[in-house]
C-alpha cells in the first residue's frame, strides 16, 4: 500500500519530502534579493505568486525563477527535490516553501535579513477542506488508489496528523516574525474582499514603482476566475487542480456540526492571546 505520510522530528510530512532534503533544508542558502513565499498549504500561495510574479514583470524585472512546487518537495515531474533546482538558479528567485518555520531555511528568518518573507494566512476550516480536496486529487492523479474520507481528514487535521504539522503551530512559527519589516502577512479574507489594496500593499513591500493603471490591470488578472483560466490553459493537471473553487466560506458544505465545534474548541485554545484570532471568525 503507498504510504501517505511520515513523521520528521515530530511533525507529519508528504512522501514527496524526503529525510535527505529535510536534513538540508536549514542550511540552504537563501540570497538578499530572493524573495520566499512561506506558507501553510492551500492558504493562497499560488495566488501570491501569480501576484509577484506579475508584479516583477510590469516593472520589468527579469522573470523570478521558480518552481511550481514547495522547494523541498521532489514532485513527479522533476528529477530532483526543487531546493537542488533553485540552488542553480540565477537571481533574482522567488522561492515557495510549506515547510514550519523550524525546519525552513535558517537564512529567510535570521535578524537583519534582507530577503523578503510574504505568509498568507486562511481561516483553518476552508484551509482544511481545500486541502482535503486536493490531498484526495493529487492521490488520483498518482494513481495510488488512496482515498481519505473527510471524517478522518477533519480528526487528523487538528490533532497534529495533518500534512506539514498542526496549522496553529505552523502560522503561530511565522507569526513570530510579524514585527519584522522584511515579513509582509495577507490574509486570503482581506485579499478576497479588496484584492486592489492587497496589489498596493505588496508593490509597495517589494519596492516597486507602478502606476496605478498598471496596479489595477494586475489585480483584475489576479481575481479566481482570470487565474482559473490561466491554469486551466497551462495543461498541467497538478496546476489545475490549484483553483478550485476560491471562495470564503466553503468549509459550511463539509463541516458537521459536531465538527464546526472541535474545530472552534481546537483554535480558540492553540490562538488565544496571540493576535491572530480574526483569522477564525469567519
Ligand atoms: S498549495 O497547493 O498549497 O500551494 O495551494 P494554495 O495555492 O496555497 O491554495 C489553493 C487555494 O487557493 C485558491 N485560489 C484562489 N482563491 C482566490 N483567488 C484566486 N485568484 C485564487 N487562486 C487560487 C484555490 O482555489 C484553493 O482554494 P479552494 O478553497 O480549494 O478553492
Amino acid at each position: 500500500s503507498f504510504e501517505v505520510a511520515w513523521e520528521y522530528k515530530g511533525v507529519t510530512l508528504p512522501t514527496i519530502v524526503t529525510k535527505e532534503t529535510m536534513d538540508a533544508m536549514p542550511n540552504f542558502q537563501i540570497r538578499d534579493d530572493d524573495i520566499v513565499v512561506a506558507s501553510y498549504p492551500k492558504t493562497g500561495t499560488n495566488w501570491l505568486l501569480e501576484i509577484i510574479r506579475k508584479i516583477q514583470k510590469a516593472a520589468g524585472k527579469t522573470e523570478h525563477s521558480v518552481v511550481f512546487s514547495p522547494m523541498e518537495m521532489t514532485v513527479a515531474t522533476a528529477t530532483q527535490p526543487g531546493y537542488i533546482t533553485l540552488a542553480d538558479m540565477p537571481s533574482p528567485r522567488l522561492v515557495m516553501t510549506h515547510l514550519p518555520i523550524q525546519f525552513a531555511p535558517k537564512g529567510i528568518s535570521k535578524p537583519q535579513n534582507k530577503v523578503k518573507v510574504l505568509v498568507p494566512l486562511r481561516n483553518p476550516k476552508d484551509t482544511a477542506v481545500s486541502y482535503f480536496h486536493f490531498f484526495n486529487k493529487m492521490m488520483q492523479l498518482a494513481g495510488t488508489g488512496v482515498v481519505f474520507q473527510w471524517e478522518e481528514f477533519a480528526h487528523d487535521f487538528i490533532n497534529a496528523k495533518g500534512s506539514y504539522g498542526d496549522f496553529c503551530d505552523h502560522v503561530l512559527g511565522w507569526w513570530q516574525m510579524h514585527d519584522d519589516p522584511h515579513f509582509l502577512f495577507l490574509k486570503y479574507e482581506d485579499m478576497k474582499k479588496d484584492l486592489l489594496s492587497a496589489v498596493r500593499t505588496i508593490v509597495a513591500f517589494l519596492e516597486v514603482d507602478l502606476d496605478e493603471t498598471t496596479i489595477k490591470g494586475i489585480a483584475e488578472a489576479s481575481t479566481f476566475n482570470n487565474m482559473k483560466t490561466d491554469l486551466d490553459n497551462s495543461k498541467v493537471a497538478e496546476r489545475q487542480a490549484v483553483a478550485r473553487k476560491g471562495i470564503i466560506g466553503d468549509w459550511k458544505n463539509a463541516f458537521s456540526p459536531e465538527q464546526s465545534k472541535a474545530f472552534d474548541a481546537w483554535y480558540e485554545k492553540k490562538l488565544a492571546g496571540t493576535g491572530i484570532t480574526s483569522l477564525t471568525s469567519i
